[in-house]
């Protein structure tokens, strides 16, 4: 038979996959591989979208999001981002981050573009750029994992389209400071090219560090592409919702692609979508407290297990180095998981600097963390 799609055949099935199919059946597995907070949803997102169902809201949505959800998106991205959009030309609602991304990609790039990625990074940047028939010019991160920005300016020519960010970081829990930001700015606008902004992690920082979004610097609104999504910050991975936030031109290409690919997101999620956005943002102090003590305990347990690892300021994951153990990060997850039941994921899912490395989330409930972290001294002790 004739082959099938070569592009996505090139996207290997993921590594957090197929540790979950090594956990198959396994009661006493701790699980840190996954990216998902683990508080519940808050309410008010929860029954905004019972309410809009039990009123039968089941049909098709507008295209580019309700326009109550959209209004609110531009209150809150005017208020928090300091990004001054207009929501009805601004903004899309999309099928979460993931989504948001995939838009970024239809409507930024050309056969021949080139996107420039610091790496370790998450993982879907990756194979997006396989899909989209996107060159991916890798840079690798230095040691504490800031963006090496000279790197970066070296490798800029005439077909360099965007550069993507992502801070606060998954895998690597970095930050971008202030400082680099600004060095970035200016290398984006010297340049004329566009920036990709990934902030789902926006409201998971540390340590007094900030997050900044780069739209709201003079002069960049106009060549950033900002996205976000409910996921995070809410605990709703499942419920499918993010958004994008653009200039026009950008946000109308969106529209065409989402309407001839996935039609609109979920109609009544975006009622809940809009209760949760509508809360005092206060609900996630307490949250943000217990991830804190998380990262401190993780960290602190790691360095006195002798692994390298940088104190992470953003995001819930920690990347050690595993080095030192002379085992590279994959062989380390796989016997981790096989004798002593933790997942983590191997570096090497996110990108081609961090064979050494695996990605730790300490999304989980401390006494796991504690057990965890116990087995993974066994483990280090025995290697
Ligand atoms: C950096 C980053 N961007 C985007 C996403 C995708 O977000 P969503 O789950 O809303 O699709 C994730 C999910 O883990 C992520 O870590």
């Amino acid at each position: 038979m004739k082959e099938l799609s070569r592009k996505v055949a090139q996207a290997p099935k993921s590594k957090i996959r197929e540790l979950f199919d090594l956990a198959a059946g396994r009661e006493d597995v701790i699980s840190l591989g996954i990216g998902q907070p683990d508080f519940k949803t808050p309410q008010p997102a929860i029954e905004g979208n019972i309410k809009a169902l039990n009123k039968n809201i089941t049909y098709y949505a507008p295209t580019r999001g309700i326009p109550s959800l959209l209004e609110q998106l531009e209150r809150k991205v005017k208020k928090f981002n300091k990004i001054n959009v207009n929501w009805k030309e601004n903004i899309i609602v999309t099928n979460g981050g993931s989504q948001a991304l995939s838009l970024a990609f239809a409507s930024l790039f050309n056969p021949g573009d080139e996107l420039i990625l610091s790496s370790p990074n998450f993982i879907s940047y990756f194979y997006l750029t396989i899909f989209f028939g996107v060159k991916l010019v890798e840079i690798q991160r230095k040691n504490d994992f800031s963006l090496d920005l000279e790197a970066i300016k070296k490798k800029i020519n005439p077909n360099t389209k965007a550069i993507l960010i992502n801070s606060p970081n998954n895998p690597t829990g970095y930050v971008l400071s202030n400082d680099e930001l600004y060095e970035l700015v200016e290398i984006v606008k010297s340049n004329d090219i566009y920036l990709i902004s990934d902030e789902v992690y926006e409201n998971y920082t540390y340590d007094g560090s900030k997050h900044i979004s780069p739209a709201s610097i003079e002069g960049m609104f106009e060549r950033t592409i900002t996205l976000n999504a409910m996921s995070k910050l809410f605990s709703a991975t499942g419920f499918r919702l993010g958004y994008v936030i653009a200039k026009k031109q950008v946000i109308d290409l969106m529209e065409n692609y989402h309407q001839y690919t996935v039609a609109g997101t979920n109609h009544p999620a975006q009622y809940g979508f809009l209760e949760a956005l509508k809360m005092d943002i206060s609900f996630f102090n307490e949250i943000l407290k217990s991830f804190d003590k998380r990262r401190i305990f993780v960290y602190k347990r790691l360095n006195e297990m002798g692994f390298d690892v940088v104190k992470p300021k953003g995001a819930f994951y920690i990347m050690p180095s595993v080095k030192k153990f002379n085992i590279d990060g994959e062989d380390f997850s796989k016997a981790l998981m096989k004798d002593y039941g933790v997942a983590v994921v191997p570096g090497k899912t996110f990108g081609s600097y961090s064979n050494n490395m695996i990605r730790i989330s300490y999304a989980t409930e401390y006494s796991k963390l504690e057990e965890a972290m116990n087995r993974i001294e066994k483990f280090i002790k025995k290697i």
